[in-house]
């Protein structure tokens, strides 16, 4: 295989000092882009990612340190070297003081140009790693203990590391969406934008525009010029929420990006390269909507190079404790209350309800307790439709409430897996629609997940 070259641009007035550090850069090792303009400059490094930019303190009439001011405005989290042959010690300091990296002095030898670019990558590669988040602080992010969190945790602190496109799959409510976040968090593009896309809140005929951008006049309304999500991410992550529900005309552009790197906005005729970090998140079942034409095979590919499960709350019922005593802290101090206790009681209530909206769910009820309560919540603030709904213990139960009840909890758990559709949820469960309706209606389920 290749080795990966490090991408340098050097930005400095004489043609001739940008011939002599192209070819002494210029191996295996580098490759070298030169540029003697200032706005040509930042064009080059908002299209590309550069490991390491050498700026010329004075760039004829202009400032090298106001093109670092514009670099650290912009958000460009590019290392940089400073050069130059008279500059002040005035301006060397005040380059220093802003986080350049060095600063080299005119004349210098090849030796000095490329140790000085070796020792700059290096030191940022390490300052990269230790910024990203520790183990501990994915537990402060995602509450929990259980085996499938710890699981997830692990697989976080993997993934966040890599560049790799990472699928998030997990019902409503369940954390994908703080997953997504603390991956971005986590990883050496935690100084960039993590911008989110609601996939299914997009409407269809803006995809394009949405994603990728528009120049001014593209379209009818397109007063001015717009910056796509995929643009506002470059260096950072692109979160692409409800993946599943994004029209198939889009994901055909979408998997264009995601092979080329490159967008091109719509009305424009030039192409722009980005970096970005795709992570998507989806409530269904990707496969299944790939095998009913519903979902392209080849992104789903793309996208699924990281498979991450976020486990329904009701497989983690012993996390109930912990994620209760951290949302009522949480509530408490956003309502401006007094941290409220709870009665280990409620826990056991909580434990034996299913849990169809998930840590959501929980969340809601919780806020309503901590609204309505007294300074400990007690098993009587609890909600009637937990308290009513929920299993009752095995222990009093006769066979034929037992079989109601596990069948009703099945059937919440499949609309709500297949976003409500009735015939995919029959087709599933191996009966027919009119079966599952009179079911749905005797159980009393109501059209609380949507369903169709
Ligand atoms: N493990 C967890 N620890 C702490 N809070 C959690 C956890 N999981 C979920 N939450 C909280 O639950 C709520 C829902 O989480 P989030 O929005 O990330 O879910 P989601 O899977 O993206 O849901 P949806 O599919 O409906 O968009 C948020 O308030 C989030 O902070
Ligand atoms: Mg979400």
């Amino acid at each position: 295989m290749q080795p990966v070259k490090k991408q340098i641009i050097a930005i400095d007035d004489e043609p001739n000092i940008l011939l002599s550090i192209k070819s002494c850069l210029s191996s295996d090792d580098f490759h070298v882009d030169t540029c003697s303009d200032i706005n040509v400059s930042i064009q080059a490094m908002q299209s590309n990612l550069y490991d390491c930019a050498l700026i010329d303190i004075r760039l004829g009439g202009e400032s090298g340190v106001d093109l670092f001011k514009r670099m650290l405005s912009e958000k460009m989290d590019i290392p940089v070297i400073f050069m130059s042959g008279n500059a002040s010690l005035k301006e060397a300091v005040e380059s220093q003081k802003l986080g350049a990296y060095d600063f080299l002095e005119k004349p210098f030898s090849s030796d000095k140009l490329r140790l000085t670019i070796e020792n700059c990558l290096t030191f940022f590669q390490l300052k990269n790693r230790l910024s990203r988040m520790s183990g501990s602080q994915y537990d402060q992010a995602i509450i929990g203990k259980h085996n499938k969190v710890c699981r997830l945790k692990r697989e976080m602190a993997k993934v966040a590391g890599t560049d790799a496109a990472v699928l998030i799959n997990g019902e409503s409510g369940t954390g994908k969406e703080l997953i997504a976040n603390a991956i971005h968090q986590g990883s050496s593009r935690s100084k960039g934008e993590l911008i989110t896309v609601n996939c299914s809140a997009v409407p269809e005929n803006l995809v394009e525009s949405a994603l990728f951008g528009h120049v001014k006049g593209a379209f009818t309304g397109a007063d001015s010029a717009k910056k796509g999500y995929f643009e506002q991410a470059h260096n950072g992550s692109v979160f692409l929420d409800e993946i599943g529900d994004m029209p198939l005309s889009a994901q055909v552009s979408l998997l264009r990006v995601l092979e080329s790197r490159e967008i091109q906005k719509v009305g424009a005729e030039s192409i722009i390269k980005v970096n970005v970090r795709v992570i998507a998140a989806t409530h269904k079942d990707l496969k299944s909507e790939v095998e009913a034409g519903r979902f392209r095979q080849d992104l789903y590919y793309r996208l699924n190079v990281i498979p991450i499960v976020s486990p329904a709350l009701r497989e983690r019922l012993t996390d109930i404790p912990l994620l209760t005593t951290h949302l009522v802290e949480r509530l408490c101090k956003q309502h401006g209350m007094p941290p409220k206790k709870i009665e280990t009681a409620c826990f056991d209530v909580f434990k034996k309800y299913s849990w169809p909206g998930n840590v959501r769910e929980l969340a809601n009820t919780l806020e309503r307790m901590v609204i309505m309560g007294g300074d400990k919540l007690r098993v009587d603030d609890i909600p009637h439709d937990i308290t009513d709904t929920h299993c009752a213990s095995s222990d009093d139960l006769t066979l034929k409430a037992y079989r109601a009840s596990a069948e009703r909890e099945l059937i919440v758990n499949r609309l709500n897996q297949h976003s409500g559709n009735v015939s995919e949820v029959a087709r599933s469960l191996d009966i027919d629609r009119t079966n599952l309706h009179k079911k749905i209606k005797l159980y009393g389920i109501k059209k609380e997940s949507d369903f169709i």
